[in-house]
């Protein structure tokens, strides 16, 4: 007789009570963050108003049990400035980011991307948010360093500063984020060197980049070698550190790495033989070595791959014959292209295959793919 009352009590004590405001603290640290930005003509702040700061502002969401507020996500739109088919209006956002939003010490996403004209400095402290996963400002003019700290953030998952004016090193600590899977910081003025990844081989409570699986470092001015360790990061599966001043040799960890699927090196003043360490388990949409320095011959291992999509090895000083059979039978030449003495490989025949590179990766930094890329992040973190 009691057991449906007291089933319909537990289920009446379990329904989530709406919530509609989040606390005054925080309400006031929101509003000091919209304090710092202007957006004279989308009103995307035009919400901000009142107190119903959970169930009303767009763009905020809240931790529904306490109120408090949980992730901010103001995305602008990925067009690409120098496109024809940009659309009328581009929307602009001005002013910078309030270190208000330390404050939001419950926060678990930041996301303020494609606004184009926020600068100033990431606050740094933002690194006192240890909720946070995501943080993801592309596409500004945010200038100054990372935060030296980055790497107390031990639930960051998604660190993208890409396409805005970030300068300095990147911080020795950000090998210290053992969650993170997504990291882009391509488009800026990073310089220094790569920080060497701490492996599998010290205690994972140290911690160590173990989820790591997009690298984006392409479009800066880092310098210094390749460090060992990159190619022994168990997912890693993209790699890109095109268009930088990286020197020395190609570490065959790298190369020889099972997980890789997209490698480019190119643009940068690489030297040396390219690594002859190519084994079943290789299978690349993309490997890009072209405009380096690397000489002899190319890597006769490529054979055993189990896919090479698009390869690109031109403008090197490479030499000698360009091995028959697959994947080089259905290479084209350009692939091999303004070298010193290659020779053999197929002759200029024209295929209708499309260029794999157009989908792939862009002659400049492709917006679109990031706005791609940062959905998949995304609803991988929510499940
Ligand atoms: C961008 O910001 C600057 C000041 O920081 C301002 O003068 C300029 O008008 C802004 N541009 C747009 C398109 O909003
Ligand atoms: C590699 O990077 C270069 C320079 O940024 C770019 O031009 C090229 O298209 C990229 N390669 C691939 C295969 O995406």
């Amino acid at each position: 007789m009691a057991l449906p009352f007291i089933v319909l009590l537990v289920l009446f004590a379990a329904a989530p009570e709406v919530v509609r405001c989040c606390t005054p603290s925080d309400l006031q640290a929101l509003l000091a963050f919209k304090a710092g930005l202007k957006d004279p003509n989308f009103g995307v702040f035009s919400t901000w108003k009142g107190s119903e700061c959970c169930s009303k502002w767009y763009g905020v969401s809240c931790d529904m049990s306490d109120g408090r507020v949980a992730g901010i996500n103001l995305h602008g739109e990925a067009v690409d400035l120098d496109s024809s088919m940009l659309p009328r209006r581009v929307r602009f956002i001005t002013g910078s980011i309030s270190p208000a939003i330390c404050r939001l010490d419950r926060l678990s996403t930041f996301i303020l991307a494609y606004w184009r004209n926020i600068s100033g400095p990431i606050p740094p402290c933002i690194t006192s948010l240890s909720m946070l996963r995501i943080f993801d400002v592309v596409g500004n003019q945010l200038s100054g360093p990372i935060p030296g700290d980055i790497g107390r953030l031990s639930r960051l998952t998604v660190f993208s500063v890409a396409d805005n004016q970030i300068s300095d090193q990147i911080p020795r600590s950000l090998t210290n984020l053992a969650s993170l899977m997504h990291l882009d910081l391509s488009n800026n003025r990073i310089t220094g060197d790569i920080p060497e990844p701490l492996t599998g081989t010290i205690p994972p409570s140290i911690g160590y980049m173990e989820r790591l699986a997009d690298l984006d470092l392409s479009v800066n001015r880092v310098s210094g070698t390749i460090p060992n360790t990159l190619g022994k990061m168990r997912v890693l599966s993209s790699v890109y550190l095109d268009c930088n001043a990286l020197s020395g040799a190609i570490p065959p960890t790298l190369l020889s790495s099972h997980g890789l699927n997209i490698l480019n090196l190119s643009r940068n003043a690489l030297e040396g033989t390219i690594p002859d360490v190519f084994i079943a388990q290789s299978y690349y949409t993309a490997l890009d070595l072209s405009y380096n320095r690397l000489t002899g011959p190319v890597p006769k291992t490529l054979k055993l791959a189990s896919y090479v999509g698009h390869l690109d090895l031109s403008n090197n000083n490479l030499c000698g014959q360009i091995p028959a059979g697959e994947p080089f039978d259905h290479l084209q030449s350009s692939s091999f292209a303004n070298n010193h003495c290659l020779c053999g490989g197929r002759s200029e025949v024209p295929t209708l295959t499309p260029s794999i590179s157009e989908n792939t990766r862009r002659a400049k930094p492709s917006r679109l793919r990031r706005t791609t890329l940062d959905l998949t992040v995304r609803s991988r973190s929510d499940g």
